[in-house]
């Protein structure tokens, strides 16, 4: 009899623990499957039960098929707002899936990690938006630090305030060729020397290059905001990295960062610090 109720204890505490366990883990979906999407399913086994890949969407059919190949439990989404059964939205895709899902995020309180930040300070909605949703402890969106870092510091510094903030990133030839801006500017980019691309501010700079300067956007978002964070880029033939060089003045200090990111193997617009940091941000996911 003592065996009996020992056992049937041990059971109970199984079956509690395991309901813990399931209570505890949230569930993700990630729209986008290119570098970044795809390295973020590679790595995903780090969370265990914690987080737990629901479903996937990209419009290439293909890279969802291979998906299907890959892990045949995970769902493929029939739009880019057929996320309803996950907690989490990572988008990895383009400024404007940003624009096409942002309502729907807030409006169904899912926890958003977007990675194509531009669309932020591109569109005045959703700027205002989130600045009302950070007002109100809300905290839905959670920015990953991206291809740049040192936001610790940064937060700090803005107690007291910020007077200027500037981002000045550097990258091959090869990224800038086949943007609009450049082809449309009639920018030559040249093989033998560094080029000046553009000047301007954070807002500009996504709206110029919307898939290679996101992390104007990110710092703009972390201090002065789209229109009074400056951003230069330039081309530079001599140079196989993605550099991004920031400087922050304030009465507290001068501070500058240098970030000198290897690209993606797949995407030379893409750093591949870019992808890492989307496992710090869900990490920090409570
Ligand atoms: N925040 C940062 O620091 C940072 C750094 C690097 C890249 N990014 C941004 O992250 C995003 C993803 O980068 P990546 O290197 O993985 O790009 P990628 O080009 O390798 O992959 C993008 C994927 O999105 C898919 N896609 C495009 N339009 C779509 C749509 N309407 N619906 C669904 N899927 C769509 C494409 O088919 C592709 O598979 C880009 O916008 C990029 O600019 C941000």
């Amino acid at each position: 009899m003592q065996i009996f109720i020992s056992l049937l204890e041990l059971f109970c505490v199984k079956e509690t623990l395991l309901e813990m366990i399931s209570r505890m883990s949230q569930t993700l979906c990630i729209i986008g499957l290119g570098f970044i999407g795809s390295e973020v399913i590679k790595n995903l086994d780090q969370f265990g039960e914690k987080i737990v890949l629901t479903a996937v969407y990209d419009i290439d059919k293909k890279k969802m098929d291979e998906i299907t190949e890959k892990y045949p439990k995970i769902r493929l989404m029939t739009s880019l707002s057929d996320f309803d059964d996950c907690d989490i939205v990572i988008e990895a895709a383009t400024q404007q899936v940003v624009k096409e899902i942002f309502t729907k995020i807030v409006e169904r309180e899912k926890i958003f990690i977007p990675m194509s930040i531009g669309a932020f300070v591109t569109d005045e909605k959703i700027y205002s938006s989130y600045m009302a949703l950070e007002k109100s402890k809300r905290q839905l969106i959670k920015f990953p630090s991206g291809a740049i870092g040192g936001f610790d510091a940064i937060n700090s510094i803005k107690q007291i305030g910020i007077i200027s903030a500037k981002l000045t990133t550097t990258k091959p030839p090869v990224v800038f060729r086949d943007q609009r801006y450049i082809i449309e500017n009639k920018i030559t980019l040249s093989d033998n020397e560094k080029t000046q691309v553009f000047k301007g501010n954070a807002k500009q700079a996504a709206e110029a290059f919307p898939r290679s300067i996101n992390v104007g956007a990110r710092l703009a978002l972390a201090t002065l905001g789209p229109e009074d964070t400056n951003v230069e880029v330039y081309s530079d033939p001599s140079i196989n990295k993605n550099i991004h060089e920031i400087e922050i003045q304030s009465e507290v200090g001068v501070y500058r960062f240098s970030f000198q990111n290897n690209p993606s193997p797949t995407n030379p617009k893409t750093s591949w610090l870019a992808a890492l940091s989307i496992f710090d941000t869900l990490e920090k996911i409570e």
